[in-house]
Parts: structure tokens; sequence; C-alpha cells
């Protein structure tokens, strides 16, 4: 595996491998990788012959009062764990080689920016839509992989591909869980045991709603009050439950197609996000 820390390398790598006639993979990460990481790297390799992961903690998608500063590094072991996969490129780059002085330009993905977790972090998507657009120029991939964890991102990534002609096929990746079904997440990190046990009420708030709406619950506020009942119980501080159609993400009062349930909690200081989707039955 090479670790390439510049966009030249990188790019120059990505080039040599598609004309050898390699599809190429890439996989978005701002590192301290975890198995969800990992399932995307593997769902990359088996549909590309060369992938590539970028570790990137990307300055423009943390607002000013966020954790960009302390958020988990460890860069030996993340190397290590993509050399464990089969990795071909890890590409790297400091603050300073993404974002040259003067920089001034942004992707915006306007509709679906604005609602849940855009609401929360103004600017967050325009940052995380122009890095994974930069990162699409860079390593020119073939199919990039992306977890459902992020709903929302998924979403506005697709978007921005359809939307600007981006010859990039995307692929989603259902959300790797712990055995007592907390998502993984590189902010788990920041939980102590007793809140990782309060954070627990995120899934089983989820779970709960995807039953109710099984057996036959329509009403989307009746299915909202009942995940707002849980995550009180677990102690956590809701800052959204919403239920919102699952690609456009316009809100929803029916449940009468799949559609998804996206919230946020603070536990403690750490702000964690989960989402299932639910399905009428
Ligand atoms: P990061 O949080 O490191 O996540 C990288 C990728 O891993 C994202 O596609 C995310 O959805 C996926 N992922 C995270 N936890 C997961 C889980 N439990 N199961 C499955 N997939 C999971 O998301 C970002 O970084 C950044 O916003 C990025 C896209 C890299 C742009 O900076």
């Amino acid at each position: 595996m090479q670790v390439h820390p510049t966009i030249a390398g990188t790019r120059a790598a990505s080039r040599t491998a598609r004309a050898r006639g390699a599809r190429v993979g890439l996989v978005p990460t701002m590192g301290y990788l975890h198995r969800g990481h990992l399932e995307l790297i593997r769902q990359a390799r088996e549909r590309a012959q060369w992938v590539a992961v970028s570790l990137f903690v990307n300055p423009t998608q943390f607002g000013p009062t966020e954790d960009l500063e302390r958020y988990p590094r460890a860069f030996e072991r993340d190397v290590a764990l993509c050399e464990g996969e089969g990795v071909d490129v890890l590409f790297a780059p400091s603050p300073a080689e993404m974002y040259t002085p003067g920089a001034q330009t942004f992707v915006t993905v306007e509709e679906l920016s604005k609602p849940l977790c855009g609401a929360a972090r103004p600017g967050h998507f325009r940052g995380v839509a122009t890095v994974v657009a930069k990162l699409f120029h860079i390593v020119e991939p073939d199919v990039a992989v992306f977890g459902e964890k992020d709903y929302q991102q998924l979403q506005v990534i697709r978007r921005m591909v359809r939307d600007l002609d981006m010859p990039v096929e995307v692929v989603g990746v259902p959300t790797v869980r712990d055995a007592d079904g907390l998502a993984l997440s590189s902010r788990n990190q920041y939980l102590s045991r007793e809140e990782r046990d309060r954070a627990l009420c995120l899934s089983r708030a989820l779970a709960s709603a995807r039953d109710l709406v099984a057996a036959g619950e329509t009403d989307a506020e009746r299915v909202l009050e009942r995940v707002a009942v849980i995550l009180s119980e677990g102690t956590a501080e809701l800052d959204y439950a919403e239920i919102r159609d699952a690609e456009t993400l316009a809100a929803v009062q029916r449940i009468e197609r799949p559609v998804v349930l996206a919230l946020a909690a603070r536990i403690g200081a750490t702000r964690l996000i989960d989402n299932t989707m639910l399905t009428p039955a």
C-alpha cells in the first residue's frame, strides 16, 4: 500500500491503475477507522480492482464551536487497518494541501442540505459536498462507497453527482452496529462507559418505531412521540427526530411508503446520529 500526502501523487497512482484497466474505487473517511469504515472498504474491493481510501479531517465541514481540534486521530493504526484490507493507496493530505490559500469555491446542494443535520450544523453539508467533489476530482473513481449511517450525507452526495454529471457510481452501505445495537462511530470514543450504555436508547428508539410501523401505525407524529419517550427515558437530549421521504427528505405526515426516520441526540457532550428505514405493513 502506498501512503500519499499529495494530490498529484494520488491522481497519478489512480490514473496508472486505470490505464492498466482497473476499475477505481474510493472510500472517503476522516480516519479513526472502525468496522463500519472497513465494511465500506470491503464493498469497494468487491466493485473495483484498485481501491483508494482518503483520510482527511475536513475543516470546512466543522462549525466554529464543533470538535475539529479534538476529533480522534490514530494515523498509524489506520494505516495498518487499510493495509490489512488490501487498500492500494491511502490519500492522507494536510489541510494546506487540500485547501490552497484563497480558496473560495464551494459546492452547495441547496434543499437537501437544509433540514435535519443541516439545520443543526449550518455549512456542514457545503463542507462535505465540497471536499467529496474535490476527492472525486483527485482520485477520479468509477465507484465511491458511503455509509447509510450518515443518511442525509449520502443523499446530498447522490444529488451532487446527478446534478453535476459526475461519472461516479455511488454505493450506500447499511449501518454497521455493535452487537447491542449502537451504531459504530468515531465519536463513540468520546462516550464514558455509562454514557455508552445510555446511548443505546437511540437504536432502541429506532427499533421501537420500526415495530410500531410494522404493526400498522401510519401517523408519523405518533411514531415520533414514541421515539421521544424512549430517548428521554435514556436521558438523551433530543436535537431532532424526524420522519422524511427517503430520497427528497421532504417532511412526511403519513407513512404510506418506505420513509426514513433520522435522529440526532446528545449524550452528555457528545452528539450522536442514527437512522432507520420505516416500511409500512
Ligand atoms: P467519517 O465519519 O469518517 O465516515 C466515513 C464513511 O464511513 C461515511 O460514508 C460514513 O457514512 C461511513 N460510516 C461511518 N460509520 C458507519 C457505520 N457504523 N456503518 C457504516 N458506515 C459508516 O462521513 C465522513 O467521514 C465525512 O463526512 C466524509 C464523507 C469523509 C467527508 O469529509
